[in-house]
């Protein structure tokens, strides 16, 4: 299994705190916001790490990070030209992953238990891909969830009249297909390659799972979220708590 997080895009909405930096270095608690994925895939077992993002900020992010050294991991850097979407960002890592799977977070997503058991169960799953929801109070804000029963239907980006409040958050893990259906999927009208997309080619074809994300989460890319995510970092001093292993066993 090898790692990629996701740390590109514009950060307009935490303007002007990104006027002059990526967002992803902003002090999330005690740290940059991105140790927090980082750590994820570490306590993963995770130590192969891809980092991208854009050509602007690819050298403060290379001078915070360094080559994985101090955190016990080995780190790939890659550009992202121009911030044309996640799926886009994802698609430069085809190299990277080529015989692995892949867990792929959201720079800017910020979790408070590990999410290793679903890793783990994923590891054994083998094929296709899996998301993870989280009931979350504001769901016009996401890409949301439809659940028949227990059955995921179908997800969809940020709907006006949300027909679930669970939240796909940004971590998703995926085996190399990926990269043919992102070559498949069409740019949405924003001009952006959408990860969305991708995930409902999967739920096309049966091979998409989830899993309910246990413990705290947000995004930290809105003013508002970004201190909720300060606090819940400061609460547990940027530490991420183990799972219940057990609960999750297949
Ligand atoms: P977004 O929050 O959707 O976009 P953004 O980071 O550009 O912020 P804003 O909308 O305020 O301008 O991105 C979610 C995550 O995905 C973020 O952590 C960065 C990453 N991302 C990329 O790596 N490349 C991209 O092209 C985009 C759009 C996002």
């Amino acid at each position: 299994m090898k790692g990629i997080i996701l740390a590109g895009g514009k950060g307009t909405r935490l303007f002007p705190l990104t006027k002059n930096t990526n967002k992803h270095l902003l002090p999330v608690g005690k740290e940059p916001m991105i140790y927090n994925p980082i750590k994820q895939l570490i306590a993963s077992d995770i130590r192969d790490i891809m980092i991208i993002t854009s050509r602007e900020n690819m050298g403060d992010v290379v001078n915070v990070l360094g080559s994985g050294e101090e955190f016990g991991c080995d780190f790939t850097f890659k550009v992202q030209e121009k911030p044309r979407g996640i799926a886009n960002a994802l698609s430069l890592a085809e190299n990277f992953a080529a015989g692995h799977l892949i867990t792929v977070i959201l720079g800017d997503n910020i979790v408070t238990r590990s999410i290793r058991p679903y890793i783990d169960k994923f590891k054994k799953q083998k094929i296709g891909a899996k998301v993870l929801l989280k009931e979350v109070l504001n769901p016009h804000h996401f890409g949301i969830a439809i659940l028949d029963e227990k059955k995921l239907i179908s997800i969809e980006e940020k709907p006006t009249l949300p027909r679930s409040n669970y939240a796909v958050t940004g971590i998703y893990m995926y085996d190399n297909n990926v990269f043919d259906i992102i070559r498949s999927i069409p740019t949405s009208p924003k001009g952006e390659y959408e990860i969305t997309s991708a995930n409902n080619v999967y739920i096309d074809k049966g091979k998409l799972t989830y899993d309910i994300l246990d413990g705290e989460w947000t995004d930290a890319g809105t003013i508002e979220s970004y201190r909720i995510a300060n606090d819940m970092l400061y609460k547990i001093n940027n530490q991420i708590i183990d799972g219940d292993y057990d609960e999750y066993s297949i």
